[in-house]
């Protein structure tokens, strides 16, 4: 036999039949189409995942300001919420996030809320004349401790509280978080 119709050998000097030779032929091309679908699908993923790392920033506490900004009468002062956001691609330092309402009660104690009306999401304003908040889109009212003021207001559920503290004696943190509108029971948004 001439050394042209000699089988190949292996590494290891095996002789390589046809069927196995197909074999690696067609693990190879598994491999090569797996690797060029991985990067479109962990993209998709990281896009899927997205929600979920919204939500732990969400989950800690950012700090909002200071207490001397609070008058001692309880009367609410409005915060924006600056906090780091990232999506797929991009991250963000700073940015606006949302805004709080936060009053200062006797012994330095805190209450905050979410600004955005559980009814459909518009901005709450404090309404000074007549010491309340009130919602310029439908007219929902809700007294300074959050609760629902009016009966007649359509929001189905109270201003939305969320966790404050004070830090270092004067530093205002607050855990925020959205919840979704129009609906009874407080559901965070993911
Ligand atoms: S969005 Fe506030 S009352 Fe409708």
């Amino acid at each position: 036999m001439d050394a042209i119709d000699q089988p190949c050998q292996c590494a290891a000097g095996t002789p390589a039949s046809p069927a196995r030779r197909a074999f690696l032929a067609r693990s190879l091309a598994a491999l090569c189409g797996g690797a060029a679908v991985s990067v479109p699908f962990l993209a998709g993923l990281g896009v899927l995942m997205d929600p979920l790392r919204r939500k732990s920033e969400h989950g800690e506490a950012v700090r909002v300001g200071t207490l001397d900004a609070l008058p001692e009468d309880g009367t609410p002062v409005k915060f924006p919420v600056l906090a780091d956001k990232q999506d797929a691609w991009n991250k963000f330092r700073q940015v606006p996030v949302g805004a709080v309402y936060i009053r200062r009660l006797a012994d330095k104690k805190l209450q905050a809320f979410n600004v955005i009306c559980p009814h459909a999401g518009c901005y709450v304003d404090y309404a000074a004349e007549r010491n309340s908040f009130l919602c310029p889109c439908h007219n929902s009212t809700f007294s300074l401790d959050g609760k629902i003021d009016d009966p007649n207001s359509p929001s189905p559920r109270g201003m939305d509280p969320l966790e404050v503290e004070l830090r270092k004696d004067r530093e205002l943190w607050v855990k925020f978080r959205n919840y979704q509108p129009g609906r009874a029971e407080r559901i965070p948004v993911a």
